[in-house]
């Protein structure tokens, strides 16, 4: 056993966790599943489970979104709550047991982005992003992350991002949001290498979606605000970078590499 890792059950002992879950099933909960990379993400770990639980707020996007994959022979249930709110993990706890099942993956994909001087964007506003991007992530993994190792089977997947690797004006909270999403998902990794677990953190670049559109990265880069200055990307570049994300390699890199995430997650 490496340093610093997680002591599994001894031999022949059914954990408390495993006896009291006997009759619950294993399912996926996806965070921010109503869009963009949670949607898709939700899409592609249905095809290895058959249970799933669809968090964020929008309950008509998850509504639609569960009905595709009940459609296709997963039970996908949703839940429309707010993860800035300081119940969420409890109310996600409670919802799965309500329904029959167990944690068996996290994917912690929820997060908001925010563009603008920090002291000239809202302090509340900013505060929700650490809410949601940090806090919520962390108390999820923290949360299910025991069971997972008393079962000796189990994934937590972390969406981070390339800002995990830098610090950026004008992006200050949500790249350092980031960059811990990086750091705790790399040192729980280490903790749980020997436990059948798994804790990843997927650091996509610039992926087109709702979260990407609603910074109006075109105007700000084509503008004269200090915003604009920081993107050295012009606006066509921007539009370049945008169709790349959207044609190639990423999506059909990660697709492929989050099937095999999921199926391990999933095996025996
Ligand atoms: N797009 C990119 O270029 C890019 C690059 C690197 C990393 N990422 C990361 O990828 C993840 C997904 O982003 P995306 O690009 O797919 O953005 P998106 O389409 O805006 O999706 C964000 C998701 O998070 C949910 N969410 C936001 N605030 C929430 C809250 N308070 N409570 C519950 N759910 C909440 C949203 O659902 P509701 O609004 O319905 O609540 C939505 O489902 C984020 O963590 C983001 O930082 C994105």
């Amino acid at each position: 056993m490496s340093a610093g890792s997680i002591q599994q059950p001894a031999p022949g002992t059914l954990p408390l966790v495993a006896r009291s879950e006997a009759k619950l099933k294993p399912a996926i909960v996806v965070t921010g599943a109503s869009s963009g990379i949670g949607h898709e993400l939700a899409r592609i770990a249905a095809s290895d489970c058959s249970c799933m639980m669809l968090v964020a707020r929008s309950q008509d996007a998850l509504a639609k979104l569960a009905e595709e994959l009940t459609s296709s022979g997963t039970s996908a249930h949703t839940l429309p709550i707010d993860l800035a709110n300081s119940d969420a993990g409890d109310t996600i706890e409670n919802a799965l047991k309500e329904r029959g099942f167990y944690c068996d993956v996290i994917v912690n994909n929820a997060g908001i982005c925010l563009a603008g001087p920090a002291a000239e964007l809202g302090r509340f506003e900013q505060m929700q992003l650490v809410d949601v991007n940090i806090r919520a992530l962390s108390e999820l993994t923290l949360r299910f992350l025991p069971g997972m190792v008393a079962r000796g089977r189990g994934g937590v997947l972390n969406l981070g991002s390339i800002g995990s690797y830098m610090s950026a004006p004008n992006m200050a909270v949500y790249h350092a949001s980031k960059a811990y999403v990086q750091s705790f998902s790399a040192a729980l990794a280490a903790e749980v290498a020997d436990t059948g677990v798994t804790v990843t953190c997927l650091s996509p670049g610039v992926v087109r979606t709702p979260l990407v559109d609603r910074l109006h990265l075109r105007e700000h880069a084509s503008s004269n605000s200090r915003l604009g200055q920081m993107r050295v990307t012009p606006p066509g570049r921007v539009g370049a970078v945008f169709a790349r994300a959207r044609a190639s390699s990423f999506h059909e890199w990660s697709t492929a590499f989050l099937r095999r995430f999921f199926f391990s997650c999933h095996a025996g």
